[in-house]
């Protein structure tokens, strides 16, 4: 359930950075494709980044923007197609500028090249794109090639100003001989993972670090990326509780919903998700696993490191029960495109809670699915 109100406190904050910084913030698909929510992206922020020829159609066609495409490696089956619904395509390496390049340029898009500056604050190896021998971005060029206009970087997730600052650095470190007028280049994106949205992000930092920036290079447009920013804290899984079980002391209230399915970052990542009302239990104290809705045995959530299960006590002082509403907090970005359909567990309703007190009804169902949506992925 997307919480409106809460989407546009961070439109607004964004609307603030794009005014101040001059930096052009476009909108990452990859966290967040509900496009029912497209119109109201579009009116604050200026454009969307696709990942993928579906990503890039979904851009064209709800957005109402051609997509500046960044895909780690592009096929001939995808391509023509991509370059369609694309205003800017990155390649992520000089060989693949040289296979698809040219057909780019003939229809007129801004092409560009994902560097890696060999820096990166991310601590988790599985986010981290700046490790010794990733694959992603040319680690190092002598001169743009003919038809290039842009560079592209992409190494914070999650990430502060400070952070960018440190990219920044780290890209005029190594490329500072492709950043100026003379090398032809017009643009830098500077990739996503600036979550400017989140509490205690210092907005200032990143402003001042843009305009810094911008006026050493004033032929520069300055493009982010971001993806969380725009519907971070932005919504919530609703689930329910089914039933509760106990085992070597162990209480799980079983879910309707799934951590596998629905909220893979969870296990992937790992983090325990903040479900309203309950807190982290204190040592002595007995509280609940989360239980997913799945086979996997490893589907739940509770205890995992030092920070304990989930501890709850309704108002009247009675435990968790059959029928209980469980509220996931922050559901929005990564979550609702990350979901699959394993063990064809129901998929979640998508829902959005309108910002307008007076509406009526106040919540609106956009999308509800049923058996047909799962047996048509499967053959
Ligand atoms: C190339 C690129 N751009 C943008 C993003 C969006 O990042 P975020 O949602 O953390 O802001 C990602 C995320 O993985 C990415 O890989």
């Amino acid at each position: 359930m997307l919480d409106e109100a809460a989407l546009g406190r961070n439109l607004a904050l964004i609307d603030r950075v794009r005014r101040e910084s001059g930096a052009e913030i476009i909108v990452a698909l990859k966290a967040c494709a509900m496009w029912s929510i497209f119109p109201e992206l579009a009116g604050h922020s200026d454009g969307a980044t696709a990942s993928s020829l579906s990503e890039a159609r979904l851009v064209f066609e709800e957005y109402g923007a051609p997509a500046h495409t960044y895909a780690p490696a592009y096929s001939d089956s995808e391509f023509e197609g991509i370059v369609g619904y694309s205003s800017h395509i990155t390649f992520n390496s000089v060989g693949q500028f040289d296979r698809f390049g040219a057909r780019a340029l003939l229809r007129g898009i801004s092409c560009g090249l994902r560097i890696n500056p060999g820096y990166s604050p991310v601590e988790t190896d599985l986010y981290n794109p700046a490790l010794p021998g990733s694959r992603l971005g040319v680690p190092e060029l002598a001169a743009l090639p003919a038809g290039v206009e842009g560079l592209h970087f992409h190494v914070l997730c999650e990430s502060g100003a400070e952070h960018l600052a440190r990219a920044l650095e780290a890209v005029e470190k190594r490329f500072s001989h492709l950043l100026s007028r003379e090398s032809g280049l017009k643009w830098l994106n500077c990739g996503g993972g600036h979550l400017m949205t989140r509490e205690g992000y210092d907005v200032e930092l990143l402003i001042e670090t843009i305009k810094n920036f911008r006026s050493r290079y004033p032929h520069l447009r300055v493009i982010l990326e971001p993806g969380s920013a725009f519907t971070w804290r932005t919504g919530y899984l609703v689930s329910r509780v089914e039933d509760v079980v106990e085992s070597d002391g162990i209480r799980t209230a079983m879910l309707d919903v799934s951590f596998a399915c629905h909220m893979p970052d969870c296990l992937e990542m790992p983090y325990k998700p903040a479900i309203v009302g309950a807190h982290d239990t204190q040592p002595g104290e007995k509280g609940y696993r989360m239980g997913g809705s799945s086979c996997l045995a490893g589907d739940w959530m509770g205890g995992r490191n030092a920070d304990g299960d989930f501890g709850y006590t309704k108002d009247d002082g009675s435990d968790w029960g059959v029928g209980d509403r469980v509220v996931f907090e922050d559901m929005i970005h990564y979550t609702m495109v990350k979901t699959t359909m394993f063990n064809g567990v129901k998929h979640p309703s998508i829902a959005i809670w309108s910002a307008d007190e007076t509406a009526n009804p106040r919540l609106r169902i956009v999308r509800e699915f049923g058996y047909e949506d799962y047996k048509n992925r499967m053959s």
